[in-house]
């Protein structure tokens, strides 16, 4: 192989390598956002779901569900619980799969509360363990007969994967309740209310240039009625309306109903997030269409106004001023400067005449007001091949800035097309590989696996998406995140239970690509050819004109071991030791899990070279990434 280190055939973006993250699989209620009480504000279908009633002791009540719609729009439902004995009366939580609680680890419990009668009813709060051992404890009074919030931190004495949460309730009396409380202290940057802080770890560990929230399909909703509105998703979180997750229903088998949307991770946490993490932030919105897998409802393109409003409002949320309305309510939600937003995506997986009519009139009023802003355009999956072509030339013709397409395929599919964008129009849109991952039995299986091949099949394709890095600027692996028992769809990049998480094969082929992406590509080739597929093989190199390195990436996806050469011209020589990453599995199946986080995971050892001349033995069914330091 030659590389040719002083030819710049392309320069790679710091946006190349990135993060979807979609409220699926309990990715944000019961993951990443970190309240471990389901349901606490009684607006699930079944106002009581994950909710018990508790008596002990001879213990007397009755709980009423009030709907005060009228009044509060976007919470409708409380309770009010008429304590009838002086002790033994109370409820539980369930939790999403039970609450995942740590030894020595303090808990904030809070509630709003109203006493509607003279005597003042007590809240004594118990974390249980799965035998049903107190594990914490504490007592709260609640003393006012207007709506207020109260809170209690108390510790757990246990690690316990399935944990409840019981609020008994003392002193005759009436006391209404309403955003009933369970987090973590320890969260992500420990804020209150926070994320899960392991979680948010491997987002930041993948160093990702971009964060596409909040979808996915989610963003288009079944109904428009539940499309995400991201105006409903900032603010206090008692006001943000709660919806049904569009993929409540979906993989029933898989995942049962209550899959509800608190809006608690909204879009201020997701603008905090990525500027945590260093991502540029991606939103996508709605395009005034429905998921057209569903019921494809739109609304008319006269009454399309409040969707644009939204999207230009939305830009000003991020960039404004405090001197304008969107811009001072980010300030005041306690982030004066600005979060810096260059792209927006129109639409999540739309496509037909009726998408282009809308995407136009968007376009127009977005690049009017702000013409710096990128608009990505929707071209979605597309089974077979047909869609693409034809939205890439509609598009093309629009002068559009970026393309998400997606591709749910084969792992074979993958292999076969790393040369997919060798041959592409130079001159028109980018491309954002937005949604892929190699699916080892069928798109939508249930089967699925994050094995070994498909992570290695992604590895061989991205090699082709880095080649190309002057048209595709963005890709990002979809779906993210899954709980292991409450999922529907596989496979994903991150798994996690209550307490712990693991990243797949496939996230850790992501992370390499991302931490060695390097700024500028230089051609890497075996007879003047790229090597995309020869003898099994897939290979890039690039340059880090910041650290001053050359980065080869090479994946032998054969079974055989493969001795290599790689003849470096145009360059003043490296020095001696380079380093060498390898990401490797003999069985193809492989896969890693909560108990085995890392059976398929990066080693990193040294290797010697020789002038211009670097010799490697690739193993079989492997990915390297090899960086060497100029002289
Ligand atoms: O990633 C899962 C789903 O796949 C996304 O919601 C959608 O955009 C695609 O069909």
């Amino acid at each position: 192989y030659t590389i040719a280190a002083n030819q710049v055939k392309a320069h790679i973006q710091p946006t190349m390598y990135g993060i979807f993250f979609e409220d699926i699989n309990m990715a944000a209620d019961g993951g990443v956002y970190a309240e471990l009480i389901k349901n606490r504000s009684f607006e699930f279908a079944m106002p009581l779901a994950a909710w018990k009633i508790q008596k002990k002791d001879g213990g007397t009540g009755a709980i009423e569900v009030i709907n005060r719609s009228a009044e509060r729009p976007e919470n409708p439902h409380y309770i009010k619980v008429n304590v009838k004995s002086d002790d033994g009366y109370g409820l539980s939580n369930e939790g999403f799969r039970g609450m995942g609680v740590k030894e020595g680890e303090e808990y904030s419990f809070s509630l709003f509360a109203k006493q509607e009668s003279d005597n003042n009813v007590k809240l004594s709060v118990e974390l249980r363990g799965t035998d049903g051992a107190i594990i914490g404890k504490a007592e709260l009074l609640p003393t006012d007969k207007e709506w207020k919030r109260y809170s209690v931190k108390f510790k757990s004495a246990a690690t316990v994967q399935k944990a409840q949460l019981y609020v008994w309730l003392s002193g005759k009396g009436i006391i209404d309740m309403d955003m009933i409380s369970l987090f973590p202290e320890h969260t992500w940057k420990n804020r209150p209310g926070g994320l899960r802080a392991d979680l948010v770890q491997k987002l930041a560990d993948l160093k990702p240039g971009f964060l596409r929230f909040p979808g996915g399909c989610i963003v288009e909703g079944r109904e428009l009625s539940n499309r995400y509105q991201w105006k409903k998703s900032i603010g206090d979180i008692d006001k943000r309306e709660n919806i049904i997750n569009r993929w409540n229903t979906e993989f029933k088998h898989r995942l049962t109903p209550d899959y509800y949307q608190t809006f608690g991770l909204g879009f201020m946490e997701y603008f905090l997030t990525a500027e945590d993490i260093g991502a540029s932030p991606l939103p996508i919105l709605n395009c005034g269409m429905a998921c057209q897998f569903n019921t494809a409802e739109m609304v008319s393109v006269n009454d399309l106004d409040p969707y644009i409003q939204d999207a230009l409002d939305l830009i000003e949320f991020a960039n404004g001023d405090a001197s304008t309305k969107w811009g001072k309510l980010r300030t005041d939600l306690g982030h004066p400067a600005p979060f810096n937003l260059k792209m927006l995506g129109v639409g999540n997986e739309q496509w037909g005449e009726q998408y282009i009519e809308r995407w136009k009139i968007f376009t127009k009023a977005i690049k009017d007001k702000y013409p710096s802003i990128k608009i990505v355009s929707s071209v979605g999956p597309d089974p077979d091949g047909e869609r693409f072509d034809l939205l890439n030339t509609t598009f093309r013709g629009l002068n559009a800035d970026i393309l998400d397409e997606h591709y749910y395929r084969s792992p074979k599919w993958f292999l076969d097309n790393a040369r997919r964008y060798d041959n592409y129009d130079r001159k028109g849109p980018k491309i954002f590989a937005g949604e892929y991952a190699a699916q080892s039995v069928a798109t939508g299986s249930p089967d699925n696996k994050n094995n070994w091949d498909c992570a290695l099949a992604e590895a061989a394709f991205i090699t082709g998406l880095e080649r190309n890095a002057d048209v595709v600027n963005m890709a990002s692996y979809a779906p993210l995140f899954a709980h292991v028992e409450g999922w529907q769809w596989t496979p994903d990049l991150i798994w996690f239970d209550n307490l712990k998480s693991y990243g797949t094969p496939n996230y850790y082929v992501q992370q390499l690509f991302s931490v060695n992406k390097g700024t500028d590509v230089v051609p890497l080739t075996q007879n003047n050819d790229a090597v995309a597929g020869q003898d099994g093989c897939y290979a890039t190199a690039c340059l880090d004109n910041n650290t001053h390195e050359l980065i080869i990436k090479f994946v032998n996806s054969t079974t055989s071991a493969q001795n290599v050469s790689f003849n470096i011209t145009g360059s003043a020589g490296y020095q001696k030791q380079a380093t060498i990453t390898t990401l490797q599995s003999d069985n193809g199946n492989a896969e890693n899990s909560l108990e085995k986080p890392n059976a398929v995971s990066p080693v990193q050892r040294t290797i010697t070279v020789n002038g211009h001349t670097l010799k490697v033995n690739i193993e079989p069914r492997s990915f390297k990434v090899i960086r060497l330091k100029n002289k």
